[in-house]
């Protein structure tokens, strides 16, 4: 099911916290990286905030910049992203900043919240009913397909920041780090107790502004199963792009795969003909750099640009065997292989058959296809 971007972005202090306990908000970052918070805003399709920062900090959430909105609508978007907030109870002060500012408002909740925040807003906001509780996935799925939101922005609090790392929802934290203490344990933290699978997460850029440092992180391990989770998504774009460094052939596709450990650590990767050798597969290539006894295999995942092979006269294994072979149980692939050299190789199903589970990310088809386009006709 596609979901929109989910960028997570943060201040806090030098000890995590999000905010002290007095009545007003703390401000933890200065003039310069309000105004890049600000460019951010402008360049998503909806911002959302848990309904706590909400009765807590009472924000617009708005893009300030005046020709930051005018480029938006002279790419023919509205003026200002869509507010999104969640709530369980649906306790919503109908006097909020929030509903009387901006543009289009939306409320996702449960159904009891429903009841409670629709008599509150009227119609100043779109509420939709998760049902009992409230589903993330339901959730992005919803903004994806009926709100067409395919960047969100979600600027807190805790709670929210929380749930969706630990549901491997996160495609991006962006966080800026301020230069004080707030020592206070009852003062509310960036991420919460709980399980992550996020694994180490990869530093993509860090900027010194005024005298906070912002820090961009992406997740980078693998999910489980055929649940896409964040991560898969920027190994497979890797696999695809390793695809482009293939030497051309006219005889056999150019594809690109990595090995990816549990804990989001790069095993291996290959790509087809590579190191000279001109019938070498990508995924065999990647695979015979590690030692078959490897105890991180069982639990890696294998990315490939193209579904791997069923069937190939130049080897006596396809590389489904191979990956059947090693122990690795799950691949995260692109495309299916179109019949033009074999006709119809269904490596999946010799995978799945033998246990192997496989996920396919069709939005990933054409990055995967473009370095085969001469082959394509
Ligand atoms: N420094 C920063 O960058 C930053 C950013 C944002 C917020 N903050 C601070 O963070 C604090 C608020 O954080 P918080 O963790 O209390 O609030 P929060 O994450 O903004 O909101 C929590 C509330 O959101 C709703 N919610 C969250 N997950 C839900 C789910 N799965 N299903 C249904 N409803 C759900 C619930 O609302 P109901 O209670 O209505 O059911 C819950 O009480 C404030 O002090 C604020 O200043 C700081
Ligand atoms: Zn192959």
């Amino acid at each position: 099911m596609p979901y929109p971007y989910v960028l997570l972005s943060a201040a806090v202090s030098l000890d995590g916290c999000l905010d002290d306990t007095g009545p007003d908000r703390l401000l933890l970052s200065g003039p310069a990286d309000f105004d890049r918070v600000d460019e951010v805003r402008a360049s998503v399709d909806a911002i959302l905030i848990g309904a706590g920062t909400l009765r807590a900090d009472n924000p617009r959430l708005l893009v300030n910049a005046p020709e930051r909105r005018a480029a938006r609508e002279a790419d023919g978007r509205p003026s200002y992203p869509l507010k999104v907030t969640v709530t369980a109870t649906g306790d919503l002060d109908p006097n909020a900043n929030f509903w009387h500012t901006g543009g289009r408002k939306a409320v996702y909740t449960t159904d009891e919240g429903a009841v409670r925040a629709t008599r509150a807003l009227g119609d100043t906001a779109e509420v939709t009913a998760l049902g009992p509780a409230l589903d993330w996935r339901a959730l992005l799925a919803h903004l994806h397909d009926t709100h067409g939101v395919r960047s969100l922005m979600v600027e807190g609090g805790g709670t929210v920041h929380t749930q969706l790392l630990q549901q491997q929802l996160a495609d991006e934290l962006q966080l800026v780090v301020a230069p004080l203490l707030v020592g206070d344990p009852a003062a509310p933290r960036l991420f919460g107790p709980g399980a992550y699978q996020s694994g180490r997460l990869r530093l993509v850029e860090s900027r010194r502004i005024e005298d906070v440092v912002l820090m961009r992180y992406l997740p980078t391990a693998p999910g489980t199963g055929t649940e896409p989770a964040p991560a898969d998504r920027h190994w497979l774009a890797l696999a695809c792009e390793l695809a482009a460094d293939c030497p051309p052939s006219r005889t056999a596709f150019s594809v690109g795969a990595v090995v990816v450990g549990a804990d989001g650590t790069e095993l291996a990767r290959g790509h087809s003909r590579e190191g000279g050798d001109p019938v070498v597969h990508a995924e065999e290539a990647a695979l015979a750099k590690l030692d078959p006894a490897d105890p991180r295999l069982p639990t890696a995942t294998v990315y490939s640009s193209l579904e791997p092979c069923a069937r190939r006269a130049s080897r006596p294994a396809p590389c489904a065997e191979l990956i059947r072979g090693s122990g690795v149980r799950r691949v995260v692939t692109a495309w299916r292989e179109p019949d033009t050299f074999v006709p119809s190789a269904d490596g999946t199903g010799l995978l799945e058959r033998a246990g192997v589970q496989v996920l396919h990310l069709p939005a990933y088809e054409h990055r995967a296809k473009a370095p085969n386009a001469h082959l394509l006709g």
